[in-house]
Formats: C-alpha cells, sequence, structure tokens
C-alpha cells in the first residue's frame, strides 16, 4: 500500500474533505497531526508569479521579483522544443529556489480565433505542435521536481462569459483539435497536476465533468497525478468530488469541504471517490517534498540573460524586401515608437509576472552610435498626436532606415475577456503611413499577443512578429535586427487578413451561454488552407537571413500497414552565406477519404541549426496517428486504407518536396446494415457486396421473369442506371418488385453477419 493510501486510511472523513480545497489563494492546507504539510502552487506559465502576501491573483498586488521569459505565442513560435525545454527548466529551478511546489502551466488551449484575450498565453492554432512544445515545456520543468498545472482542461478558447459559457464541440472536433496536446501533456509529458477550464465542455462544467476528468483523463490516458480547478471554476463540490476534480482552489474557507461531507453523510457521496482524490493530492506533493532543494541558487541576472538569447530565436522575420535587414552598424536608424522604450513583453492577468529588469529595444542599442529615437506615438490612446508624429517625421528623413515599434496595449488584449476586433490602434497605423511618405525604408517590428490586421503591409520591406517577447525583449530584437542572430521563428497560427476571414468568424464567442463550434475541425491553416483563404501570412512561415535548399527526400517504405512506423528523411543545405536555423516542416495530406478531412496535418518539424554551405539529413518518424483521424463509429483513431502525400515545407502554403506512400489500416470498422442501407455503400464493403451480389443474381432468376430481369441488366449496363442505383436503399428492390420482405429479412443477416 502507498504511503499516501495509508495515510488517508488514518484520516478522519473530515480532515480528508479539507484536504481537497486550497487553504488561502496559493497554499494547500496541512493535516498537522499525521504530518501532512501545505505546498504553495504559483502562476505560469512563463515565468514565476509568486505572490508575495495579499491574495490577489488578478496581479494587480505585487508579487515577488522574477524573470519574465517569452509568453507562450513567442516561445512556441521558436518550432524549438529544447527552447522551451530550457524556459521549463529555468522556472522548475525558481520554483525551487521559492518553495512553490507546482507552477500552473503551461496553458495550452487552442488559439481558435485571433480574438481570445488569452492568445497570447497559449500555443498555437495547431495540436500537434502545441502537443509537442507543451511536453518538452512541462519535462523541463518537472526535470525539478516541480510540479506543472496544464491548464485549461478543456475547451477553454474564449475569455467571453469564461466562467459560464458552454463549449460544444462535437467528438471528432474535441480529439482531433482541442484534446490532443492535453493528451500528450498526460501521456508523455507525464504532468503532475491539471487544472479544469471555467467553462462547460458540452453541457457539463469541466469542474465536475465525469467524462472528461476521470473517463479520458484518467482511464484513456493514464494520468496518475490530480486535477485542481481555475480558481473559482467550481459549481457543485460533491458531484466534482466524484468527477474526479481532487483539489478546489482556491477554497471556499470551508463551505464546500462541509458540502463533501454532508453529501457522504447523506449518502450521496460514496467516501471512496473522497479518499481518492485525498490521496491523489498527497501523492504528488509528496513527490514534491522528497526532493525539495530550497538551496537551489536563483541567479536573476543570468535568467535575465537567457530570457534575450532565447527571445531572439522566438522572432519571426516576415518581410525583408531588398534586404533592408539585417541593419549595419553604418546605418544611420531612426527607432520610432513609445513600445522602443517601454516595451510591452508580457499580457495581463494570472500570469503577469514583476520582472525584476526590463530591457527595451533602446537600451540594448545603447551601445550603438547612428541611433535616433522619436516616440511618435502615445500607448493607452487612439488619439495621433501630430506633434509626435512631426517629431518621428523628421527623425525618418534624416535617417537611412525607420525601425517602427508598434503593437497592441494592454488594454487591447488580456485575460478576462476578449478582443472585439482585430486592429492595432489607429494612431500606430497611421504613423506607419505617415513615416512611409518621408522614407521608403521601413521596418515593422510588432509587440502583440494575437494576430493584427496591416493595413500598412505593403508600405514596410521589413517586418518582424516579435510577440510578446519577455523582459529581454530589447537585446532579443537586436540580437535579430543587427544579424548577431539569424532570425528563426515561424508561425504558430496564421495571420489572416482581415478578422472577416477567420474560420469561426460567424460563431465566436457564442450565443449567450452557448459557444458551438461550428467550424469543426476546420481550424487555422486546416480551414485557410483547405478553402484556400487568401492570408497575410500562412502557418508555419518565417525568413532568414540565408537560404536552405531542401533535396533526397526519401521514405523508409512505399506500402506500409497503420501498424507500422513510416521513416521520412529530406536533406537540407545551408545555401546563403550566413550560419542559420531552418524548422523543416512535414505535413501529411491524405488524397482520398470516406470523410472531411482538412488539405493536410502538420506531423513533425525539426529545428536545425546550419553553418553556411552545411548539409543535413533530417529524419522523421510516422506512425498511425500521423494518418488518422477520429472514427466517431469506433470512438477510436482510425487509418482509412488508401494514398497519402508526404510535403516537405517551409510553411503549410510553401512544399518543397512530397512524395506518396500507401498506407493500409489494419481497423475494421463495424458495418451494420439495414433496409436503408444503399447499394453504393454495401459495394463498399466487399463481404457484403459478395453476399448482395449473389442473392441478386438469385433473386432475378427466381422473381423477375425475363421482362425483368431484361430491364435489370440493361440498367445495369447502362452508365446512368449505374450511377441511379448507388443511391438505391435495400428497401427499394420491394417496391421494384425483385425481393419480397422475407427475402430482404434473410439478405440483412447474411450480409450482417
Ligand atoms: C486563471 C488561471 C490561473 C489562476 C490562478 C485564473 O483566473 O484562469 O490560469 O492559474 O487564475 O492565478
Amino acid at each position: 500500500m502507498s504511503h499516501a493510501k495509508e495515510l488517508v486510511q488514518q484520516m478522519t472523513l473530515e480532515e480528508k474533505a479539507s484536504l481537497l480545497s486550497g487553504a488561502d489563494f496559493w497554499h494547500t492546507k496541512a493535516v498537522e497531526r499525521l504530518g501532512i504539510r501545505p505546498v504553495m502552487v504559483s502562476d505560469g506559465p512563463h515565468g514565476l508569479r509568486k505572490q508575495d502576501a495579499e491574495a490577489d491573483h488578478l496581479g494587480i498586488n505585487d508579487s515577488i521579483k522574477a524573470v519574465c521569459f517569452p509568453a507562450a505565442c513567442a516561445s512556441t513560435a521558436s518550432f524549438d522544443r529544447s527552447l522551451v525545454r530550457t524556459i521549463g527548466e529555468a522556472i522548475g529551478d525558481q520554483c525551487q529556489h521559492e518553495q512553490v511546489a507546482i507552477n500552473l502551466g503551461p496553458a495550452i488551449n487552442i488559439k481558435r480565433s485571433p480574438l481570445c484575450g488569452r492568445n497570447f498565453e497559449y500555443m498555437s492554432e495547431d495540436p500537434y505542435l502545441a502537443a509537442e512544445m507543451a511536453v518538452d515545456l512541462i519535462q523541463g520543468v518537472q526535470s525539478k521536481n516541480i510540479g506543472t498545472s496544464v491548464k485549461h482542461f478543456a475547451a477553454n478558447d474564449q475569455e467571453h462569459r469564461r466562467m459560464s459559457s458552454d463549449s460544444v464541440v462535437d467528438e471528432r472536433t474535441l480529439r482531433e483539435i482541442y484534446l490532443p496536446a492535453f493528451e500528450a501533456a498526460a501521456k508523455r509529458g507525464k504532468a503532475w497536476t491539471f487544472m479544469c477550464s471555467y467553462n462547460k465542455v458540452n453541457g457539463e462544467y469541466a469542474s465536475q465533468n465525469k467524462w472528461l476528468l476521470t473517463d479520458v483523463l484518467r482511464n484513456e490516458w493514464g494520468f496518475d497525478g490530480y486535477v485542481m480547478s481555475d480558481w473559482g471554476a467550481v459549481s457543485n463540490r460533491p458531484k466534482g468530488v466524484e468527477a474526479g476534480l481532487d483539489l478546489e482552489m482556491p477554497g471556499s474557507r470551508g463551505i464546500n469541504d462541509a458540502e463533501i461531507i454532508k453529501a457522504v453523510r447523506e449518502g450521496r457521496l460514496d467516501e471512496k471517490y473522497v479518499d481518492l482524490c485525498a490521496e491523489r493530492i498527497i501523492r504528488v506533493h509528496e513527490r514534491y517534498f522528497a526532493n525539495a532543494v530550497p538551496e537551489t541558487p536563483w541567479d536573476k541576472e543570468k535568467d535575465h540573460e537567457l530570457a534575450g538569447k532565447l527571445g531572439a530565436d522566438c522572432m519571426v522575420l516576415l518581410k525583408n524586401e531588398d534586404s533592408i535587414l539585417p541593419l549595419k552598424d553604418t546605418d544611420h536608424v531612426a527607432v520610432i515608437g513609445a513600445f522602443a522604450k517601454k516595451p510591452r513583453f508580457q499580457g495581463g492577468g494570472s500570469s503577469h509576472i514583476n520582472s525584476f529588469k526590463v530591457t527595451s529595444l533602446l537600451d540594448a542599442l545603447a551601445d550603438k552610435a547612428n541611433i535616433t529615437y522619436a516616440q511618435g506615438y502615445e500607448i493607452g490612446t487612439e488619439e495621433d498626436n501630430e506633434a509626435l508624429v512631426q517629431e518621428a517625421r523628421k527623425a525618418a528623413r534624416d535617417a537611412d532606415k525607420v525601425v517602427v515599434v508598434a503593437g497592441l496595449p494592454d488594454s487591447f488584449e488580456s485575460e478576462g475577456y476578449d478582443r472585439t476586433h482585430m486592429r492595432m490602434p489607429v494612431n500606430q497605423n497611421h504613423l506607419i503611413e505617415k513615416l512611409a511618405e518621408v522614407n521608403p525604408n521601413i521596418v515593422v517590428l510588432l509587440y502583440n499577443g494575437s494576430p493584427v490586421e496591416m493595413p500598412w503591409i505593403d508600405l514596410a520591406k521589413g517586418l518582424i512578429e516579435g510577440y510578446l517577447g519577455g523582459q529581454n525583449v530589447g537585446t532579443a530584437n537586436r540580437m535579430v535586427l543587427y544579424g548577431e542572430v539569424n532570425p528563426s521563428g515561424r508561425l504558430p497560427e496564421t495571420l489572416p487578413v482581415h478578422l472577416e476571414d477567420t474560420p469561426c468568424f460567424l460563431s465566436y464567442g457564442g450565443e449567450g451561454n452557448t459557444a458551438v463550434y461550428t467550424e469543426g475541425i476546420f481550424v487555422g491553416y486546416r480551414y485557410y488552407d483547405t478553402k484556400n483563404v487568401p492570408v497575410l501570412f500562412p502557418f508555419g512561415y518565417g525568413l532568414s537571413y540565408t537560404t536552405f535548399e531542401y533535396s533526397n527526400l526519401k521514405l523508409s517504405a512505399k506500402k506500409i500497414k497503420d501498424t507500422d512506423t513510416l521513416e521520412v528523411s529530406v536533406d537540407v543545405k545551408n545555401t546563403g552565406k550566413m550560419d542559420g536555423k531552418e524548422v523543416v516542416q512535414l505535413y501529411v495530406r491524405d488524397l482520398q477519404s470516406s470523410v472531411f478531412r482538412p488539405l493536410h496535418e502538420l506531423k513533425g518539424f525539426e529545428k536545425v541549426f546550419l553553418k553556411s554551405g552545411e548539409t543535413r539529413t533530417v529524419t522523421f518518424t510516422l506512425d498511425k496517428r500521423s494518418f488518422a483521424y477520429w472514427n466517431t463509429q469506433i470512438h477510436d483513431w482510425y487509418v482509412e486504407s488508401g494514398d497519402f502525400e508526404i510535403e516537405i515545407a517551409r510553411s503549410s502554403r510553401d512544399v518543397a518536396l512530397s512524395e506518396n506512400v500507401y498506407v493500409e489500416g489494419t481497423t475494421e470498422v463495424p458495418v451494420h446494415f439495414t433496409e436503408d442501407s444503399i447499394i453504393m455503400d454495401i459495394m463498399a464493403c466487399p463481404k457484403a457486396a459478395k453476399v448482395f451480389n449473389a442473392s441478386m443474381n438469385q433473386a432475378t432468376n427466381l422473381f423477375g421473369g425475363e421482362e425483368q430481369s431484361e430491364a435489370a441488366s440493361e440498367a445495369v449496363s447502362d452508365e446512368m442506371g449505374m450511377a441511379m442505383m448507388r443511391y438505391m436503399p435495400l428497401r427499394s428492390l420491394i417496391s421494384f418488385g425483385t425481393v419480397d420482405h422475407e427475402m430482404l429479412g434473410k439478405l440483412l443477416e447474411a450480409m450482417n453477419a
């Protein structure tokens, strides 16, 4: 018997119930009699937000001085598993130092719409990318014996009415889009804890959703940690206990503990569920205490440097006409925009870090000669400030090149509410236009957590999507702008032209408390690429100061079974003059399918560093999941036999090489024919077709007489007739007098045997 179980057996019902909710905003409770100690948990996800004293989870009150790494919108753009692992390790050490047992993150909900106020904290529109990055981040933190809390489970893709909204998502869409990152976090990441979301999922609050918390998370995915509620997400506490919600946070001052006790006493809740929750909580906390190392040093300066270095690999170069970048030391550069002095480097809400130090772009350029700064606009207003615009125009006119730092102010996106549009502040849009009038050499550097419309796109020769780059964002920007580092970020989401182009434009946010995910699996590039919608920049896109060439795509087989794996290799050569990193992307395209599928789906990516002139072979291993879709008949992953195209690509819209493979599905989907089944579906099932054909031959001999069988054979030989026949249900055979009821019954029996 585990130690945790032994402890639970010695506890009173009151003691057990008390363990199932927080003592305050950030601590669990103790049972001193048995030596059960409280632990502290803290946000997450891109640093440590440890509250100093007052319980204020919206980050208004000060938390301890800490280090803010690039937010997930940026770190995911690195497409670099080792980068997020490094961030995770640093956060793990910080938690050890501060004696925080669990860091509340990563946040891995899917970016369903650019409007979600919390997109800056989330990773991607693509479940595969989110899953891969989540696993490494989790493993990074947990390698330091600190737990993660993977959030917000599940389908929490909007802030609008976030505590009451019901995400209505069909089974296949949940499995293919909204759950895979969580699945990977549980199965491969081995996350210590999960945090359930505020919203309902298909009619039931996540905090009391047995299907989600027990059937899927534990029984299917083998999760062995505990689930805590998001702060204030509990509705019916006893129901939550039974569903698998172990810990209520922040804790209801005992009100809900009493509810649990009452429910047990009144026979509404089996005490075994209370035991299970208590045991799971104790077990995870024992893991922390067994390896707590409070002596772990925390060198904040070192982490600040790390944030800058990693941040550089997260920047996405989107435009570079006339090789305007990298800047040269001899260039006279006008740096324009209030953000250059006061950067926006993180989002608002529970993830907000009290940075011990911030390095702006201007700070980072302090040692450079030939820099002129002008503010250009005011943050926090959309009004043009004519004086600032004129000053900026003068600076721009006198310079060789202009770097405009622009983007979204805090009020434009935050936890707690959604955006209502995709615009940047109009004064910033105006400024860019005004500057382009006096100098054609414009580079725009963006700080934003989610896509923006870019009405000035044609006026900018250079464009960098900087996202929210963490507290040392200035250094990261300088490194990329001046070519100290070759940019290697790629877009983890599509940048649409207009809000109206987005896949869920017609239904995002929902009506009242009901948010139906009407676009289904067609999220992000799965929609834009399949429908061929023009976009500003596609998923996976990003430029470099060097060039890469792909060749020699090889598949380990031309034909495999879905139980096999397929090895894919491709040579990548750095054909330019500068060393740099390339992100090799692999998409799988199902060439023929009986269900709706996206044009293609990301199933592999590797980031490789190549010296100028160097070639390397990049390899991928594909398995069943790379080809499968979620089959709602068998409630499982399913591969339909057929040809698939393996695409090696630079972005979702730029396929460099491709090769086909035939994959044979080995799972049989049981088919059940009824009198409403149509001929076409019967013909698609070889066994049933054989039975059907044999019996039809017999029937025409027995029944039809000459006339009918002649007519029938004429019809069959006639193509048009065949086309009509395809859609004919079996019951029509009776109407046409081919069979009687008894024969049809027998036929169905034989076909279903
Ligand atoms: C957020 C969580 C966060 C928690 C604690 C909630 O409002 O949704 O992501 O971990 O607060 O701060």
